[in-house]
C-alpha cells in the first residue's frame, strides 16, 4: 500500500429538500456576499435558483447571479465570472448545477482571491494556486464529483486544450445532494453520468498495485452504480436508484476508492483530448475510448482484469485471458445498454477520422510530446495513438 493523505473536508447534507437549508451552511461558512454560478437554464426551469435566491432573501444574505456555463465549461467563461464576481465583492462562490458550473465556480473562487493573476497558470502548473474563496455547491446531476473533489477541469477554448487542476483549494466546503433535483434530468445526461462515476473509480482500480480494502470498496462501488444505473436510465424518477447514484458519484471522485493505489487515469486523459476538440461530453469521451483501452493494456496485468471480471460481473467461465476480455466486453456492452457511444462512429459528435487527426490527437494527449500517461501501463505518444485508431471504427 502506498503512503497516501485522505482529506476529504466537505460537509455532505443529502436527502430531500436540503438545498431548504441553503442560508444556513453560506453563514456557516463565512458568505455575505454569494456569487451564484449555474448552467444553461435547467436550473431557471426548474425553479430551483428561484427557491436559492428566495432563501438567501429571506435571510439577508446578498447575491448575484452568474448563468451561461456550457458542459467542457470555458476558462475565457470562467474569467469573465471573475470580473463580475470581483465587481460585485463576492466573498462566497455557490455552485448550482453539475461538473461545469461547479468547476466554473471554483475557478472563479481562485481568480476572486489572486486577481492579479492569469489563472491558466494555475491550469497548467505554472503556479499554485496558495488561497481561495470558500465555494459551496448545490448538486443537479451526479456524475463528475466536482462537489467533493479536489479538481476542476477546464477548456481554454482559444488553444483547444482541456486541462485539469488538483488541489486542495478546490475542495468545496459543502455539497447539498437532494436526489430528487435529479429528476429532470434527460436519459442521455444519467447515463453520462453513471459512466463517468464508472470511471472515477475504474480509473483508480486499474493500477500497478493491489489493496484489498481499498479494491473491494470500489468494486462494491461499481456493482452498485451498474444496477442502480440500468434503472436510472430508464426512470429518473426512482429515488432510490438516483440516490445510490449520488452519493456514489461523490465516494467515487473523492479519492475513497483509490487510497493507497497509484492512479492511472489514461482514459481520462484520452477522452479529455476528444472533448477537447469535439465537444463531446466528458461521459461519453470516456465510454468511447475505454474497451480500447482495456484491450491494449490488459496483458501487463492480465489478473487484475481477471478479478475485475470475477468481482463486478460474476463471470468465471473460461480461461484466465478469456474471463479478463469477457469482462471488458461486459463493460463495453453495459455502456451501449445505457445508449453510450463506444468508438468514433458511435459518437455522433466525432465520427470516423484522418489520420491526421489521429496524429493530433495523441500529440495533444502527450502535452505536446512533454508526458506519458498512465500508471496501469505507461503509455507514450505512439500507444496512444495506437489506442486512438483502435477507437477509430
Ligand atoms: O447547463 P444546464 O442547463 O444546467 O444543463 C446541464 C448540462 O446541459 C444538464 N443538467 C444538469 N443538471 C440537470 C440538467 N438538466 C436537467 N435537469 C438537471 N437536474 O446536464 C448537462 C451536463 O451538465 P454538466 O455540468 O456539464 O455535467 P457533468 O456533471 O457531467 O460535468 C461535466 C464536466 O465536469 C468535468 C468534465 O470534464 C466536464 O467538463 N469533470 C470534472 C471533474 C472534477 N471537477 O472533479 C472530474 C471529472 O472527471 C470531469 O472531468
Ligand atoms: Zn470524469
Amino acid at each position: 500500500m502506498n503512503h497516501f493523505t485522505y482529506w476529504s473536508p466537505t460537509e455532505v447534507v443529502f436527502g430531500k429538500n436540503t438545498e431548504c437549508e441553503i442560508a444556513k451552511y453560506v453563514k456557516k461558512y463565512g458568505g455575505s456576499k454569494v456569487f451564484i454560478v449555474y448552467g444553461g437554464g435547467s436550473v431557471v426551469r426548474s425553479g430551483l435558483l428561484k427557491r436559492v435566491t428566495d432563501m438567501l432573501d429571506a435571510a439577508g444574505i446578498s447575491y448575484a447571479e452568474f448563468g451561461g456555463v456550457q458542459p467542457n465549461p470555458s476558462l475565457e467563461h470562467a474569467k469573465e465570472g471573475i470580473a463580475q464576481a470581483i465587481k460585485f465583492g463576492a466573498d462566497f462562490i455557490l455552485g448550482i448545477g453539475g461538473g461545469s458550473a461547479i468547476d466554473t465556480a471554483k475557478g472563479i473562487a481562485h481568480g476572486v482571491a489572486n486577481p492579479d493573476v492569469d489563472i491558466w497558470k494555475y491550469w497548467t502548473n505554472e503556479l499554485r494556486v496558495e488561497k481561495s474563496l470558500p465555494v459551496g455547491t448545490i448538486l443537479t446531476i451526479s456524475a463528475a464529483g466536482s462537489e467533493t473533489s479536489s479538481s476542476s477541469v477546464l477548456t481554454n477554448k482559444a488553444t483547444g486544450s482541456k486541462r485539469g487542476l488538483d488541489t486542495r483549494y478546490n475542495r468545496p466546503k459543502f455539497a447539498i445532494m437532494n436526489p430528487e433535483l435529479t429528476y429532470t434530468l434527460p436519459a442521455y445526461q444519467v447515463a453520462c453520468g453513471v459512466t463517468d462515476i464508472m470511471m472515477h473509480t475504474l480509473d483508480r482500480y486499474f493500477n500497478p498495485l493491489e489493496n484489498e480494502l481499498t479494491d473491494a470498496i470500489a468494486e462494491a462501488l461499481l456493482r452498485t452504480v451498474v444496477a442502480s444505473g440500468t434503472v436510472a436510465v430508464r426512470d429518473s424518477h426512482n429515488y432510490d436508484a438516483m440516490s445510490e447514484i449520488m452519493w456514489a458519484g461523490s465516494l467515487s471522485h473523492n479519492g475513497l476508492t483509490g487510497l493507497g493505489g497509484a492512479g492511472d487515469f489514461a482514459p481520462h486523459q484520452l477522452g479529455h483530448e476528444l472533448s477537447g476538440m469535439f465537444d463531446i461530453a466528458h461521459g461519453a469521451s470516456l465510454a468511447t475510448v475505454w474497451g480500447h483501452w482495456a484491450r491494449y493494456v490488459y496483458k501487463t496485468k492480465e489478473s487484475r482484469f481477471v478479478r475485475y471480471a470475477k468481482n463486478v460481473w460474476h463471470i468465471t467461465e473460461g480461461t484466465d485471458e478469456e474471463i479478463a476480455l469477457a469482462g471488458i466486453q461486459a463493460t463495453v456492452d453495459y455502456f451501449k445498454s445505457i445508449g453510450m457511444p463506444t468508438c468514433f462512429s458511435e459518437a455522433e459528435e466525432i465520427g470516423i477520422q484522418s489520420d491526421d487527426v489521429l496524429k493530433d490527437l495523441a500529440y495533444r494527449c502527450t502535452f505536446e510530446g512533454a508526458r506519458a500517461i498512465g500508471s496501469f501501463r505507461v503509455l507514450d505518444g505512439d500507444d496512444i495513438y495506437q489506442i486512438y485508431k483502435m477507437v477509430n471504427v
